[in-house]
């Protein structure tokens, strides 16, 4: 599919026209053409390499601290070689089309900023922003900070400045609550937008997964944007199928 050739629902345009909220909600899929892996594709996904038992839980870093803090370094330095692709700018873009934008993600990735996009709602942390595990301090990491090998490889967390406690990754990890902060402003919006776009995610992993659906329910156009299917298929107004690169452009161009 090129973008020079996608034409879309002239409903789907009107409703981005005249929306007093728009929600553009993303998961690994909108990051994939920048070069960075997602975690349940069959053949490079994170999750098929690498277990998430040993290395994306709490327990897992009390075990093995050098290890998990190497095998995030190595992804932070993974996405500071990366680029934002068409998707993250065409997000940013849509923000100068329509009267108010949400964008919230999953991803672990500084892309959408990079690419303009503000305000953005990570609720699963950031690779960018490690937390003293003593003090709950907040650091931010800079690009090329990172020296680790092509494959990762252990690496000794970093002690607290403030108090000399471990430094963890600013991930959420699976057990682990979400930010509060920002799962309410993403379940707000979500509440009371019209269209809510589901970018690149294979809305299966919770409560991320919920947003979609509790903006089908109080009536908004949901609209996801997707290679593949996805549990939301049955629930979306729209089901725009191809890359997020190719789709994102064409459509904002077409507002
Ligand atoms: P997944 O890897 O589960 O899903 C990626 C989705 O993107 C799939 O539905 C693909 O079909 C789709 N996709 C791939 N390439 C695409 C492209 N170029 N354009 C459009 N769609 C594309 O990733 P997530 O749904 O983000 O959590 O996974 C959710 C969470 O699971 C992640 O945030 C992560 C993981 O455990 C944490 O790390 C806390």
């Amino acid at each position: 599919m090129t973008s020079d050739v996608i034409t879309f629902p002239p409903d789907l345009i009107d409703r981005l026209r005249t929306a007093h909220h728009v929600v553009v909600s993303t998961g690994a899929g909108v990051s994939q053409e920048s070069g960075i892996p997602t975690f349940r594709d069959s053949l490079d996904g994170l999750w098929e390499i690498f277990d998430p038992e040993q290395l994306a839980t709490l327990e897992a870093f009390q075990r093995q601290p050098d290890l998990v803090w190497g095998w995030y370094e190595f992804r932070r330095a993974q996405v500071n070689k990366c680029q934002p692709n068409p998707a993250h700018l065409a997000i940013a873009a849509l923000a100068g089309k329509v009267r108010r934008l949400t964008v919230i993600t999953q991803n672990v990735d500084n892309l959408h900023e990079r690419a303009g996009s503000k305000d953005v709602i990570h609720l699963h942390g950031s690779l960018h922003d490690p937390i003293c595990t003593y003090c709950g301090q907040s650091y931010t990491l800079l690009a090329g900070e990172p020296e680790v090998g092509e494959t990762g490889g252990r690496m000794p967390p970093p002690k607290c400045p403030s108090c000399g406690g471990m430094i963890r990754p600013g991930i959420v990890w699976f057990g682990e609550m979400l930010p509060e902060e920002e799962l309410e402003r993403a379940q707000a919006a979500a509440l009371h937008c019209d269209v809510f776009f589901s970018v690149g995610t294979s809305v299966v992993v919770y409560p991320a997964a919920a947003l979609p659906f509790i903006a089908a329910e109080q009536g908004a156009c949901v609209v996801q944007v997707n290679t593949d299917p996805t549990g939301l298929d049955a629930y979306a107004s729209y089901l725009l199928v191809g890359k997020a690169g190719e789709v994102l452009p064409a459509l904002i161009a077409a507002i």
